[in-house]
């Protein structure tokens, strides 16, 4: 007679009493501890109201995302998460058949062939906004890590995507909106039981931020409609894109797909960037072999080629292992639409499962000393890691990013543009502490003073 299967196990639940102190002073730590604590198993968190299942084993993660997605959906996958995906209205960041008709549209502007093809014109505009830092090298004047990787990429997204339809004054403004947006949530984070009808410190700022938003895209999106010019940008686009009845799209939708598109190319880049300077002043050894790198592929003044940045092997580690300690997307939750088993233990539909870059790529049995900032983990003919899902800091299945081939060479072309241009030492020393947003940011801000680096010869 054939066995039958084991019946499924209730989770194992983390005591409340120990882990909510620590998951308030150190929620990143905490959760990465009770995960390596817990081989194979979902752990469910005892937060009081709120008992969301942490699924971080890279087989459930890939149970989750891929094998049975179709149980999983982001609608409603905890009050944050609404509220972060609300700002952005709906579109891509929805579900269901808005979404599919959102991704559709969207695609083609980021396939692997498409990027490919943008290289020399982001490279030339990343090459100009990096250039403007010049004077604040030679006169000794600070900036802000954050605030310049976020300006020199907005300015290349804003000219090479959206056809230089949006001045780089308003990406700024739409980015720093968001910015005030997601972390103007930070309190709904913590008390996420708490009904929206309640207000919390922040409601407001995240109100006038939506608003500030609104007011740059909707008549953005009114002047394509009326006017536009049948380029291929991406504003262009979506104002003549049609749904799949052939009716022309509302300005909303329109608008909601330009903010998720915009945030995702110029936000999510420069969360992650900011996070390499203090890090290569940590280690020297890899600061080394980086510029090494850098000096040896592109001269003076260069703008970045194609060829060039195909020898940044070096670099591209720097990035990978960057997105593996530091991914910025550190929370993706999903709601368990049917009750289901993963790897033995028993989720209850309604229930909200938390998967999370950041804790699967620092698991203790998946990594090799995981806290230690090692390139060499990504270097060309490595064995790879041992399940396609230990790393996955685009996500997967049917809501992989977008961006996933956009994000290497955008973030290459910055890193290379500035090392060869400039050198920089940090204002206030140290490693600043992430602040969990609905991105993994530094809490504090990241000052630097740039020195000039065999900038070519004036004649
Ligand atoms: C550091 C860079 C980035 C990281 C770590 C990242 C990470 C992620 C992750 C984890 C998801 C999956 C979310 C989920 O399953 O719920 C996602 C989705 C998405 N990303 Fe990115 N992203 C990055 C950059 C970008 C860029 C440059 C774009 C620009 C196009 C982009 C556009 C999107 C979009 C539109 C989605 C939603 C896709 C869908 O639901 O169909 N991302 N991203």
């Amino acid at each position: 007679m054939a066995e039958s299967p084991p019946s499924p196990r209730p989770p194992y639940v983390a005591p409340l009493r120990r882990t909510l102190p620590d998951l308030l002073r150190d929620p990143l730590g905490t959760l990465v501890a009770v995960a390596d604590a817990a081989p194979d198993q979902v752990v469910r968190l005892n937060l009081g109201a709120f008992r969301p299942y942490l699924v971080a084993e890279p087989a459930h993660v890939q149970h989750v995302l891929r094998d049975n997605a179709a149980n999983y959906t982001r609608a409603g996958a905890g009050r944050r998460w609404g509220r972060v995906r609300r700002q952005a209205g709906d579109g891509i960041l929805s579900v269901g058949q808005e979404w599919e008709e959102s991704r559709r549209r969207l695609q083609p502007h980021f396939t692997a062939k498409r990027i490919d093809a943008a290289v020399d014109d982001l490279s030339r505009a990343i090459s100009d906004a990096v250039d403007e830092l010049t004077s604040a090298a030679r006169d000794g004047a600070p900036v802000d890590a954050a605030a310049e990787v976020s300006r020199i990429i907005g300015q290349a997204v804003s000219r090479v995507f959206f056809g230089g339809k949006i001045s780089v004054a308003d990406v700024a403004r739409v980015v720093a909106g968001q910015d005030i947006a997601a972390t103007s949530l930070h309190y709904r984070l913590l008390v996420p039981f708490l009904p929206e009808a309640v207000p919390v410190p922040g409601d407001r700022a995240f109100r006038r931020a939506v608003r500030s938003i609104d007011e740059i895209l909707l008549p953005l999106v009114r002047a394509e409609r009326v006017g536009g010019d049948g380029g291929d940008d991406i504003v262009a686009a979506l104002a003549r894109a049609r749904d799949a009845h052939g009716n022309k799209l509302d300005e909303r939708r329109i608008r909601d797909d330009l903010l998720a598109v915009l945030v995702a190319t110029t936000e999510t880049p420069h969360v992650v960037l900011t996070w390499l300077f203090p890090l290569l002043e940590q280690l020297p050894d890899v600061a080394a072999t980086l510029y090494e790198e850098i000096d040896r592929v592109i001269g003076p003044g260069d703008v970045v080629g194609r060829e060039q940045l195909g020898q940044l092997h070096y670099t591209r580690m720097v990035l990978d292992e960057l997105l593996r300690a530091y991914p910025s997307d550190w929370l993706v939750p999903r709601t368990a639409i049917a009750d289901d088993v993963i790897g033995g233990t028993r989720i209850k539909a309604g229930g909200t499962v938390l998967l999370s870059p950041y804790v699967t790529q620092r698991l203790a049995r998946f990594w090799r000393r995981p806290e230690a900032f090692d390139p060499e983990r990504f270097a060309p003919g490595r064995p790879g890691w041992a399940h396609q899902y230990a790393y996955y800091p685009f996500g997967g299945g049917v809501h992989q990013c977008l961006g996933q081939h956009l994000f290497p060479l955008e973030a290459s072309l910055v890193v290379a543009t500035l090392f060869s241009r400039f050198r920089y030492r940090l204002c206030e020393p140290g490693m600043p502490t992430p602040r969990l947003a609905a991105s993994l940011r530094p809490r504090e801000r990241v000052p630097l003073m740039l020195t000039p680096h065999r900038q070519p010869a004036l004649v």
